[in-house]
């Protein structure tokens, strides 16, 4: 059984008790033992005597000294998790002496070994494992770092800040860093290695010079251009949107092959997921290109929110993360296409948010407690936390919310603080008043809002009712509510942002009764939207919309109904056939030259599995996937002329990375998809493959050809392997298209993992098999249970070494409560089994929660 899990409360939050204004690091780095001198110059916070209790986990003490004097074994208590001190006084300087070891430390936090290189991950508590320290982000110091190293294994050694010294003695290297800004110890970073570096530079607007860099596994440096423009083009954004510059005179950015998430925001020295850095065409798809672009920009923007501005507790995460997820998305909009990046922004938080807010996991922006703070690293704290961010851009306006940032720096810069203190900021700068509005830091589950119409005595009546809970009792959420209504002949009439304040909102407008009504557009709030529309005027609205993302969702709305026809034809054994008003309306748009050819593709994407099932009482796993492969190959039929056009209309000669050129790009792919249900297009597509000169083709091609298992499939995977086994991302996209396969087997899983480019201690690669097969739905939740049975026994094997991970793949059987019986036994006996097993706290939490249910 499991050891008591403590929890830990947001209303129990207590200031520290010490504060640590001096931290001076002396490492003696090696792969296998690693020797952390520290000397911190510590305060007392306030009149008290309570004794010193410091963070230290799996350290190897040497030696305490406390103002110079080594302090005896009676003079200290040591336990798994802290170093205490009784009697310390007022102001003192403490220096310990631990031993690590970074080539056993497979967790990713701490101080570790990613192939060759030594890095480290201290959010959110990482830093415990490098030294004994006062673990927690109001706790801020400056640090002076010194690193000595054998030369010939490392080469590079880099930490935070400036370099103020660097010497060499016989083989042994050592480099002093010097980071001037105050800091919490969760953004301490250091790395060491042989790498090959790529170095530019950018002028700030006030003129400071900047030397970038950018250091990569040897022989990787041809894959930098994209990352380094990407950086460059953020530094410039964050001076001309928010006015803040860089404040060190070097930015480093390290890619590495082993890391549980996307990228670290260490102050001055980024550590990077290989993923989100390294591109060409030939290696990279389009879509990759697009996820470095807006990651480097999220870790550059960090610099100011998170960084210079930090919180005070981690509870506050979606103060820094909800913020910059904003400001990313915001820099992407800027860089592409701003009406494709909103349909891709609602996409995702659809897919990811709305399904965790729907089930155990579900919690507000701002958690009230958890076990593990790492669990909360979630798209509700990121994703959800963005849309809150920008209904308060809305609600404010584009002026006043930048002037709400400028006073939320002036008041808050070197400091600490909570989401109140940003609320504050934007209402005093603004004068809007964000009280009720706050209830969204505290609430969970997507929102619902009915709308209903009515024509009354010749006017038309819109009521919105909207329903919502803290805690089992119903609030009242203050949200922006876009509208607009047009007449029968696509003229808009009205376009209005309505202020939601109240539990039900009437509104009267004086138009046509056969009038059409758009809601949310734009999805200015994030919610779910009930209203009863008929199948014409969605068709119409799909026609005369002029906002991007109400389009593209009256599309959704439109397959949806389809889907569940063919699900009621398939559950009455009966023969269902796409509407011929939808294929109209499809064709229509397939023909239409003047559309913008991503966004024309977006109205093509169908409503996956994951999120058809989730708006459902209880999933229809079988149905489901029968009706949508009905659909697709049904669209594909009806419009087999229109996608052969398309496809044979595009033709690029070079390749660039504009957003017209890509939209080209995923059109093209987009109509090859459908075209290669049909199986005598199978040697398009494998031609499409065969002749491809970048990523975005040959994957698009070989996914085709896998999805639709079309006679080259084989030979296609094969020759892909051979031809890219040395790239261990290329190789991480050729297992996840295996994985998410509709037929596979779990045989095939285990081969996978037997294949020499596979090694379950990279995280990259365990998301690519036992991740992107969590995510079929169709397989893993095969009714005999092997699929719950195998992703359990992967968590269990997992979260021996590396609990983040092994946790966040425990988060995939949550929907117990969402099954047939059958399943639903299997999937609860797989939890069972877990819950009895020795579990690490992350994991623990998860799948004690999924057993609520
Ligand atoms: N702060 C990082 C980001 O969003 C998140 C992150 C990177 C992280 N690595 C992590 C969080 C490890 C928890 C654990 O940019
Ligand atoms: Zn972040």
């Amino acid at each position: 059984m499991s050891t008591l899990k403590t929890e830990i409360k947001l209303s129990e939050y207590q200031a520290p008790e010490y504060f640590i204004t001096d931290t001076f690091l002396d490492f003696e780095l090696d792969f296998d033992k690693t020797q952390v001198l520290s000397v911190l110059t510590i305060k007392r916070n306030g009149d008290h005597t309570k004794s010193l209790k410091l963070n230290g986990e799996n350290l190897n003490l040497i030696k305490v000294t406390l103002d110079g004097e080594e302090l005896t074994e009676d003079k200290f208590n040591i336990t798994d998790t802290h170093l205490i001190i009784d009697e310390v006084p007022a102001e003192f300087t403490l220096s310990t002496l631990v031993e690590i070891n970074p080539s056993q430390n497979l967790t990713g936090e701490g101080l570790y070994k990613s192939g060759n290189i030594l890095c480290t991950q201290n959010e959110a508590e990482g830093f415990r494992k490098i030294t004994y320290y006062l673990d927690r982000p109001d706790v801020m110091s400056t640090f002076t770092t010194s690193l000595s190293a054998n030369k010939k294994h490392f080469q590079y050694i880099l930490a935070n800040g400036n370099k103020i010294s660097e010497k060499t003695e016989g083989d042994v290297q050592t480099v002093v860093w010097k980071d001037p800004h105050p800091k919490p110890c969760y953004l301490f970073a250091l790395v060491a290695g042989n790498l090959d570096v790529v170095r530019d530079e950018y002028t700030t607007s006030s003129g400071k010079k900047v030397d970038l860099e950018i250091y990569v596994d040897p022989g990787n440096s041809d894959k930098c251009d994209h990352a380094m423009l990407s950086l460059k083009n953020s530094m410039k954004w964050d001076e001309e949107v928010y006015g803040l510059e860089y404040d060190l005179s070097l930015y480093m950015i390290v890619a590495v092959d082993s890391f549980n998430m996307g990228a670290m925001e260490n102050k001055g020295l980024n550590i990077f997921n290989s993923a989100y850095v390294l591109a060409k065409k030939e290696t990279a798809t389009d879509y990759d290109f697009q996820g470095i672009e807006a990651v480097i920009g999220h870790e550059y923007f960090h610099n100011w929110t998170g960084n210079r501005v930090t919180c005070r507790d981690w509870f506050q995460l979606t103060l820094k993360e909800g913020l910059t997820v904003f400001r990313d998305q915001e820099f992407s909009s800027d860089m592409l296409s701003r009406p494709v990046k909103r349909i891709e922004d609602v996409l995702t938080l659809r897919r990811h948010q709305f399904k965790e807010d729907a089930g155990p996991l579900s919690h507000p922006i701002q958690p009230k407690s958890y076990i593990e703070i790492n669990n909360f690293y979630t798209s509700t704290v990121y994703e959800k936390g963005a849309e809150v961010i920008r209904m308060i851009h809305t609600l404010l306006g584009k002026d006043n919310f930048r002037k709400g940032m400028d006073l939320y720096f002036e008041r808050h810069d070197g400091q600490a603080v909570t989401t109140q203190d940003f609320v504050r900021a934007m209402s005093d700068a603004s004068g809007v008043d964000l009280e009720q509005f706050k209830l969204w830091y505290d609430q969970n589950g997507t929102p619902d809002v009915h709308v209903t119409s009515e024509f009354i005595n010749g006017k038309l009546n819109i009521t919105v009712h909207q329903k919502s809970f803290i805690e089992g009792k119903e609030v009242t959420l203050f949200f922006p509510f876009d509208i607009a209504i047009f007449d029968n002949n696509g003229k808009k009439l009205i376009e209005e942002r309505l202020l939601i304040k109240d539990q039900e909102t009437k509104k009267e407008f004086n138009v046509p009764s056969d009038s059409i009504i758009s809601l949310n557009r734009n999805f200015t709030a994030p919610l779910k939207v009930n209203y009863e529309y008929s199948q014409d005027d969605l068709i119409s609205l799909l026609d005369y919309e002029d906002d991007a993302f109400t389009k593209y969702n009256c599309a959704q709305i439109l397959y949806k109904s389809e889907i569940q026809n063919y699900v009621n034809a398939y559950e009455s054994n009966t023969d269902y056939d796409v509407s011929n008003d939808l294929i109209i309306a499809l064709k229509k748009i397939l023909l239409d030259d003047s559309l913008d050819k991503a966004f024309k593709s977006y109205l093509f994407n169908l409503p996956t599995e994951s999120e058809l099932n989730e708006d459902l009482k209880v999933y229809k796993i079988d149905a489901i996937h029968d009706a949508v492969k009905k659909l697709s190959i049904s669209i594909a039929k009806n419009c087999e002329d229109e996608f052969r056009r398309i496809y044979s209309s595009i033709n690029q000669i070079e390749f660039s990375l504009s957003s017209t050129a890509m939209g080209e790009r995923q059109l093209k792919n987009t109509a090859l998809a459908f075209l290669a249900k049909l199986n005598h297009n199978s040697d398009l597509v494998k031609d499409h493959f065969l002749n491809a000169s970048n990523m975005t083709d040959e994957f698009s091609a070989l996914s085709s050809l896998v999805r639709n298992d079309l006679d080259y499939k084989n030979n296609a995977l094969q020759s892909f392997y051979k031809k890219w086994k040395h790239e261990t991302l290329i190789m991480q996209k050729w297992i996840g298209l295996q994985a998410s396969h509709h037929n596979t087997t779990i045989e095939e899983l285990r081969n996978l993992e037997q294949n020499e480019v596979y090694d379950n201690k990279n995280p990259n690669l365990l998301r690519s098999l036992v991740g992107a097969f969590a995510n079929n739905v169709y397989c893993f939740n095969k009714i005999d249970g092997s699929g719950y049975h195998f992703i359990s026994e992967k968590i269990s094997e997992i979260d021996k070494f590396n609990p983040q991970i092994a946790a966040r793949l425990a988060k995939f059987l949550n929907h117990m409560n969402r099954l047939d019986e059958k399943r639903s036994s299997h999937l609860k006996s797989s939890l069972d089994k877990l819950i009895q097993s020795n579990l690490s706290n992350d994991t623990y939490e998860v799948v004690q929660k999924n057993l609520k249910g």
